[in-house]
C-alpha cells in the first residue's frame, strides 16, 4: 500500500485530524504509512461525513492531550499524535503513564510548551483604545505575536473578563474579535493593523513603575518569566530598561528613606491606645488591635484580627466581622466567608496560604429582636482603623492586596466609588491591588441566575489575581495555590 497524504488546514485543525484518523483507524492505516501535512490544501481522502467514519474511543488523558498538542507549531504533531493514538489502540491503553517512552516524553514538552503560551497570552496581552467608527463605542485592539496555535484555546479567559467591551486579538496566526456577544474568529493580521499606543499606555507604564521594587529586581528572573520577544509589544517595557538601570541605586535610595523616615502618623485614639510603642511584629499589632476600644457603635464581642501567613503572597481585605465572625473571632466564618472559601478553591488557590482581613475590626450590628443585623461603618470609621491595616499589610507584604468590595476600596486607596466599574484589574491601593466585590454582595443577589452569574465572574477575578502573582515578573512562582 503507498503512503497516504493527509492535508490539514493551516494551525491547530482539531476537527481534522480527528475526521482523518478516524478513517485512517477504520482503513487499517498504520502511522509509517500516513504523511501528514498541515496546510490549506484539500485532504487526499474524497469528502464525507463526519459521521459516516466512526468515532473511536480513547482515555480521556488522551483526548485531552490531542486537543493541547494540535495547537504545536511543530509540522510533526500530528503525526506524533497518530502515532500515540494507533499504539492506544494496538492495547497500549496506559502509554501515557509511561513518561520514559520517547513519544510521551516528546508529547508531554509540547503539551507544556502550548499550556504555557496560553498563560504567557494570558498575561501579555495589552490592549490599546480605538474607535471603529467616530461617536461609536471604544473598541479595544491588541497585538500578540504567540509561538503557538492557541489563539482559540486562550479566547475563553478574554471572553471571562472582558466581556462587556468590544475587543480585538490581532495574531500573525489569525484574530479573535468579541462583540459583546460572539466571538469571531478572524484571518490572520499584521503589526501595522494593530493602533499605537494611547493614554492606556502611559497608564500600564506608570502602573509598571509604581509597582516595580528594584530590591528585587533580577533581570535573569524577569527575563525567564516574561522572555524578551515579548518585550516590544508591552507598554511598560520602555521603562523596563531604565529601571532595571537605576535599581540598584533606587533600592539604596528606599532602604535609606525607610530607615530615616519619621515614624508615621496615627489616628488620636490609636497613639492613646498603643502608648508610644510601635509594634515591632504583627502579633504584636494584634495584640494592640484586640485591646483597643472598638471605634464603631459598640456591642461587638471582640476585635477580629487578621488571619494568615506573614509574606503570603495575596491578602483579601473585606469589609467588617459578621455576626459569626464576631461570636467565633475569626474573619470570614459566616456565609460569605464560606462562598468566599468555595471561590477561593474553584480559582485554584490555597485559603491556608493566603491573608485575610478587614478594613474595620469590630462588628456594627443593630439590634432587631434577637438577631443582630449588619449596619455599613462609617467613612469616619473606616478611616480610624486604616493605620491599622495599613501597618497590618506593612507586616504581611503581600504582593497583591484585594478589596473585597467598596468599604475595602476606601480603607486601601482612600476613595469611594462603584465597584462594578473599578473591578477586575490591577490598580493602585498603596500597594499593588485588586478591587472585586464582595462575597455578602453575591449572597444578597435575588434570584438564582443572577447569583450563579455574578459567582462565574467573581470566580473568575479570583482567577485573573491568582495569575498575576503567579506572573509579577519581580519574583518566583507564587505560593498560593492549593496542592495538588
Ligand atoms: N464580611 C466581611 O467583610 N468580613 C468578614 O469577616 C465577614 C463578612
Amino acid at each position: 500500500m503507498g503512503l497516504r497524504r493527509i492535508a490539514l488546514k493551516q494551525g491547530a485543525d482539531l476537527d481534522g485530524f480527528r475526521l482523518a484518523t478516524r478513517r485512517l483507524v477504520a482503513a487499517g492505516i498504520a502511522p509509517h504509512d500516513v504523511v501528514w501535512c498541515a496546510e490549506d490544501t484539500p485532504v487526499l481522502f474524497p469528502p464525507q461525513a463526519a459521521e459516516e467514519a466512526s468515532p473511536i474511543a480513547l482515555p480521556r488523558r488522551v483526548a485531552e492531550l490531542i486537543e493541547v498538542v494540535v495547537c504545536h507549531r511543530d509540522p510533526e504533531r500530528y503525526a506524533l499524535l497518530y502515532e500515540l493514538v494507533w499504539r492506544v489502540l494496538q492495547g497500549e491503553r496506559a502509554l501515557l503513564e509511561m513518561q520514559a517512552d520517547p513519544l510521551v516524553h516528546r508529547l508531554e514538552l509540547m503539551q507544556k510548551a502550548v499550556h504555557r503560551e496560553v498563560h504567557r497570552m494570558h498575561a501579555f496581552v495589552r490592549f490599546r483604545r480605538t474607535k471603529s467608527r467616530p461617536n461609536g463605542p471604544d473598541h479595544f485592539v491588541a497585538w500578540f505575536e504567540p509561538d503557538h496555535f492557541i489563539i482559540e484555546a486562550a479566547a475563553p479567559f478574554f471572553v471571562d473578563r472582558f466581556r462587556s467591551q468590544i475587543w480585538s486579538i490581532l495574531t500573525p496566526f489569525g484574530s479573535l474579535h468579541w462583540d459583546r456577544e460572539e466571538l469571531r474568529v478572524g484571518p490572520a493580521a499584521r503589526r501595522e493593523d494593530a493602533p499605537d499606543g494611547d493614554g492606556f499606555e502611559a497608564g500600564w507604564r506608570s502602573y509598571y513603575e509604581s509597582t516595580f521594587n528594584p530590591a528585587r529586581a533580577n533581570p535573569a528572573v524577569m527575563r525567564a518569566h516574561m522572555p524578551t520577544r515579548y518585550w516590544r509589544n508591552l507598554p511598560e517595557s520602555a521603562a523596563i530598561a531604565e529601571l532595571l538601570r537605576a535599581a540598584p541605586a533606587r533600592a539604596t535610595a528606599m532602604i535609606e528613606r525607610d530607615a530615616a523616615a519619621p515614624a508615621k502618623r496615627m489616628p488620636e485614639k490609636a497613639v492613646a491606645a498603643m502608648g508610644d510603642q510601635a509594634p515591632a511584629s504583627l502579633a504584636e499589632l494584634n495584640r494592640l488591635i484586640a485591646a483597643s476600644e472598638p471605634m464603631v457603635s459598640s456591642g461587638s464581642t471582640r476585635a477580629v484580627l487578621g488571619e494568615g501567613p506573614v509574606g503570603a503572597a495575596i491578602a483579601f481585605v473585606g469589609e467588617q466581622p459578621g455576626d459569626q465572625e464576631d461570636l467565633e473571632g475569626r474573619p470570614f466564618v459566616g456565609p460569605a466567608g464560606q462562598l468566599l472559601d468555595r471561590a477561593i478553591a474553584e480559582a485554584g488557590l490555597d485559603r491556608a496560604r493566603v491573608y485575610v482581613t478587614n478594613a474595620v475590626k469590630h462588628f456594627k450590628f443593630e439590634q432587631r429582636g434577637k438577631r443582630r443585623i449588619h449596619k455599613k461603618p462609617a467613612a469616619g470609621e473606616v478611616a480610624h482603623y486604616r493605620w491599622w491595616l495599613m501597618e497590618e499589610l506593612n507586616f504581611v507584604q503581600p504582593r497583591l492586596v484585594v478589596a473585597l468590595g467598596g468599604t475595602a476600596m476606601l480603607a486601601l486607596g482612600g476613595k469611594a466609588g462603584p465597584v462594578t466599574r473599578m473591578r477586575g484589574r490591577t490598580t493602585f491601593l498603596g500597594r499593588p491591588g485588586f478591587i472585586t466585590v464582595h462575597p455578602s454582595y453575591l449572597l444578597r443577589l435575588p434570584d438564582e441566575a443572577a447569583k450563579e452569574e455574578a459567582y462565574r465572574a467573581f470566580v473568575s477575578d479570583l482567577r485573573a489575581i491568582r495569575r498575576i502573582v503567579e506572573d509579577s515578573v519581580t519574583g518566583g512562582a507564587a505560593d498560593v495555590r492549593r496542592s495538588a
